[in-house]
């Protein structure tokens, strides 16, 4: 430190020894009828305690208050320069020390004109603590615990760069980023994309509400979302985005809250409205759909909303029974043989014949009452080998299928129906 100060301290130092007779040259300014108010504050500057008036003002003799330095040059007499880092704040440029530090004495350590942000609003005005939701330390008055007043290499006098400055406090949020194996890049980027440092009137300080702060930046997904047909209610209602994204990061991607069927299985664990309880389902239901033991759900179901029936990616008719046309089973065959259903002899394309009689030509090609692939076939999961399902609806009724795999066919008996069969070893007929 400045020499002036060296002195100075060891005058204080003299004083609080109890040495006070020892009048100093300008006690007397400080008189009880002169500036004694100068001093009656909790916090008084060192060199106002030990009666230096004239370290500051110059010829005190004529009573002319002047200084023979000014600004913040005076404080630098005895003080470190406070503009030293690539980043000075307003009054520091301006050389307005006094714009916060009483020269003489006040209630607030520092002696500082304020204490906390009342400080700050001397200047600014106050947009931050008056929102509906306001961050911790915000709301705690403590604007220095971000803000060095003076100087700092980072803009807006920030005492830690990007999102450095968030995790001198959120040290868990630190290690939770850091272990997730994929990361949001706007999270990456800084905190500040989404979370304003002081108070919204959103919770969590964020910038805008869910789905509102994602379609900020998701525009695309927005417009196709505001499409589609067959909306999937979660995606606008309650939670939005957040029932199955995570904002920061995941082991999922993308982003998502539980991988593959768990996802879809933390809401469809019990009957929603109309929806039946699809994990009960799979539970009791071993033989399951290829995607589904995949728990490639997506493949089928488009989770923001689609145009087709139960939100299916593509063309399956709703009905059970539908005249047949090969477009309209285009979900199922996105990635079955589409012939299984056109042609009418075969004696490889499918199990499912008698001899070379395509018996999924004769069921599914058929108009007007084509029986769709759901009168035979579970799409998700059955307890029988290619998940055929156990019973068909009949009006309000439900009939058994009573389905038998054998070998070389199989064989079934509806309600009360005869045993029907089918073998694909029968003698193939001349055409
Ligand atoms: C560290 C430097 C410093 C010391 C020491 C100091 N002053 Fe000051 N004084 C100032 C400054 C700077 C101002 C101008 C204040 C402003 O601009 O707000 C000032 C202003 C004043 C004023 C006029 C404005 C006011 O605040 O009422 C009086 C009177 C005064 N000082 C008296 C004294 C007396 C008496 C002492 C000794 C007990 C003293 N000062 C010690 C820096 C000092
Ligand atoms: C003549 C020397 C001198 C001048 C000029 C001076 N100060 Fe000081 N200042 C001191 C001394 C001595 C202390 C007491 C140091 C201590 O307690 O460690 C002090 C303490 C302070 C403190 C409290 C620091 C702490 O750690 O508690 C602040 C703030 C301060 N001064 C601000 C200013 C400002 C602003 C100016 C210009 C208006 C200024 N000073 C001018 C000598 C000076
Ligand atoms: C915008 C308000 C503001 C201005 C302007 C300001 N200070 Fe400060 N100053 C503070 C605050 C707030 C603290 C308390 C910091 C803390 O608690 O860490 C402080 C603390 C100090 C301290 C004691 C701690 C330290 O950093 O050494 C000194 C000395 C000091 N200021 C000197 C100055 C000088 C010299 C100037 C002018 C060049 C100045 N201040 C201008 C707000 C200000
Ligand atoms: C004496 C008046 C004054 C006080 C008190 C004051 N400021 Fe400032 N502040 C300014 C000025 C002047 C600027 C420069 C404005 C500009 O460049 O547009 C500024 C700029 C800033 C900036 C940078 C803004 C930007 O857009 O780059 C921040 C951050 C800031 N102040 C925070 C604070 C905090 C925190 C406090 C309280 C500890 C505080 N200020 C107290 C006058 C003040
Ligand atoms: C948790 C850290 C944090 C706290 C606490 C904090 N700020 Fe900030 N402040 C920031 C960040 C970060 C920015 C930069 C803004 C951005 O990136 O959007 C900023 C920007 C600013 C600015 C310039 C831009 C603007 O919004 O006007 C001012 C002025 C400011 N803060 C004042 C304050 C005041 C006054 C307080 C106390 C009431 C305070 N800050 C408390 C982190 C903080
Ligand atoms: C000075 C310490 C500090 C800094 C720096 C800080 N925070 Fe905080 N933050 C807190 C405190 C304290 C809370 C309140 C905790 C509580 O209520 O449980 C909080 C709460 C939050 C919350 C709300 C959490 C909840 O569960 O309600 C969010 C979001 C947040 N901070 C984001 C940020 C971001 C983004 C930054 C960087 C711009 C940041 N914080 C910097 C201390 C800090
Ligand atoms: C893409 C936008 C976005 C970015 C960028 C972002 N967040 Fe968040 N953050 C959110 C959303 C949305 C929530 C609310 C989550 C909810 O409702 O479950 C949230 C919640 C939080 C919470 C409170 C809930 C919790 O998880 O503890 C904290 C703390 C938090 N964020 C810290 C941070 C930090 C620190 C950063 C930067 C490293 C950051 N956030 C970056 C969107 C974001
Ligand atoms: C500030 C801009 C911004 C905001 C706000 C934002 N995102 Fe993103 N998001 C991106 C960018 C950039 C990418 C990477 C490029 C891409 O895949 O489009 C991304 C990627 C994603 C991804 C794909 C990740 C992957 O691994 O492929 C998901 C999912 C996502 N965001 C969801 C959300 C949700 C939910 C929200 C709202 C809480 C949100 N985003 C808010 C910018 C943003
Ligand atoms: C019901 C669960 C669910 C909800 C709600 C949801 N998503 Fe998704 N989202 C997913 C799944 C699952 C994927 C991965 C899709 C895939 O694998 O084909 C995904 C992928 C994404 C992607 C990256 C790939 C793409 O499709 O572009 C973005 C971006 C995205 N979602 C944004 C959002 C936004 C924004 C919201 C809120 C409006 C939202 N999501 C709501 C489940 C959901
Ligand atoms: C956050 C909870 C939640 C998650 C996660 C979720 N759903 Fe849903 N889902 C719902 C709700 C609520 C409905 C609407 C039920 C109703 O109609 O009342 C629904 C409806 C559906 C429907 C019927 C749509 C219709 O209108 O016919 C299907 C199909 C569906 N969900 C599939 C999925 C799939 C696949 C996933 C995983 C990618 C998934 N859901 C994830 C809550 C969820
Ligand atoms: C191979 C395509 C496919 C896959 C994969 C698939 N689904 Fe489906 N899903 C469908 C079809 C087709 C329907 C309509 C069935 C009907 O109405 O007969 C449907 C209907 C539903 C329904 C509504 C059930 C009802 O009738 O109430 C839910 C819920 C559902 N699926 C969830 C899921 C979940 C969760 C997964 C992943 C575990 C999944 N789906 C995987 C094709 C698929
Ligand atoms: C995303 C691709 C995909 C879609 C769409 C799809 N499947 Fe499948 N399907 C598969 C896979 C993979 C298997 C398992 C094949 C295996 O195990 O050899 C399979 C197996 C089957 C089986 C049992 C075959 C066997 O050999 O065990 C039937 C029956 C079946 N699917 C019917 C359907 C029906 C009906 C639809 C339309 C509602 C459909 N699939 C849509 C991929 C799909
Ligand atoms: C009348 C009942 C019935 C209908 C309707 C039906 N299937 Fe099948 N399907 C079967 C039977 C039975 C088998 C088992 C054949 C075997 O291996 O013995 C089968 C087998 C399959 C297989 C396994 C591969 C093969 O062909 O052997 C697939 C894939 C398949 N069906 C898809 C479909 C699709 C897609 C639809 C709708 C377009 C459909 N099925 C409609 C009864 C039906």
């Amino acid at each position: 430190m400045k020499s002036k100060l060296v002195v100075l301290v060891a005058v204080a130092v003299f004083l609080a020894a109890g040495w006070t007779s020892m009048a100093c040259a300008d006690q007397s300014c400080v008189a009880k009828e002169c500036h004694a108010k100068l001093l009656d504050n909790k916090y008084v500057h060192g060199p106002v305690g030990a009666f230096e008036c004239q370290m500051c003002h110059v010829k005190i003799g004529d009573h002319k208050f002047k200084f023979d330095i000014e600004g913040a040059d005076l404080c630098y007499e005895c003080h470190d320069k406070k503009d030293t880092e690539a980043f000075v704040h307003g009054p520091i440029a301006a050389g307005d020390c006094t714009g916060c530090h009483s020269p003489h004495s006040s209630p607030y350590k520092f002696q500082l004109l304020g204490d906390g942000q009342n400080l700050c609003f001397r200047c600014h005005e106050n947009n931050k603590t008056n929102q509906k939701f306001v961050h911790g330390p915000v709301a705690a008055g403590d604007c220095i615990a971000c803000h060095d007043p003076h100087t700092t290499p980072n803009k807006y006098q920030l005492i830690a760069p990007g999102n450095d400055l968030c995790f001198t406090c959120h040290v868990d949020k630190k290690d939770e980023f850091a272990a997730g194996k994929s990361i949001h890049p706007p999270v990456a980027d800084r905190c500040t994309n989404c979370h304003n440092a002081h108070g919204t009137p959103h919770k969590y300080q964020l910038s805008g509400s869910v789905p509102d702060l994602c379609f900020g930046c998701h525009v695309d997904k927005q417009e196709q979302i505001s499409k589609v047909k067959v909306p999937h209610k979660p995606v606008l209602d309650g939670t939005s985005c957040m029932g199955c994204h995570t904002p920061h990061v995941t082991n999922d991607k993308p982003l998502l809250k539980a991988g593959g069927s768990d996802l879809c299985l933390m809401c469809h664990d019990t009957q929603i409205g109309t929806v039946s309880n699809m994990k009960g389902w799979l539970d009791a239901n071993p033989d399951k759909h290829g995607p589904v033991k995949n728990g490639d759900c997506a493949s089928c179901h488009n989770p923001h909303g689609a145009d087709y029936y139960r939100i299916l990616v593509n063309y399956f008719p709703p009905e059970f029974y539908a005249p047949y046309s090969t477009d309209k089973y285009a979900l199922c065959f996105g990635c079955h043989n589409k012939e299984i259903s056109i042609d009418e002899f075969t004696t490889t394309l499918t199990g499912f014949r008698n001899g070379d009689k395509n018996m999924h030509f004769v069921h599914v090609n058929k108009s007007p009452k084509g029986r769709t692939c759901r009168a035979c076939h579970e799409v998700h999961a059955g307890t029988q080998g290619k998940h055929v399902r156990e019973k068909v609806p009949f009006g309000k009724l439900s009939y058994p299928i009573r389905f038998t795999k054998n070998e070389n066919g199989g064989s079934c008996v509806v309600g009360c129906h005869v045993e029907r069969g089918y073998d694909r070893v029968k003698p193939v007929q001349n055409r």
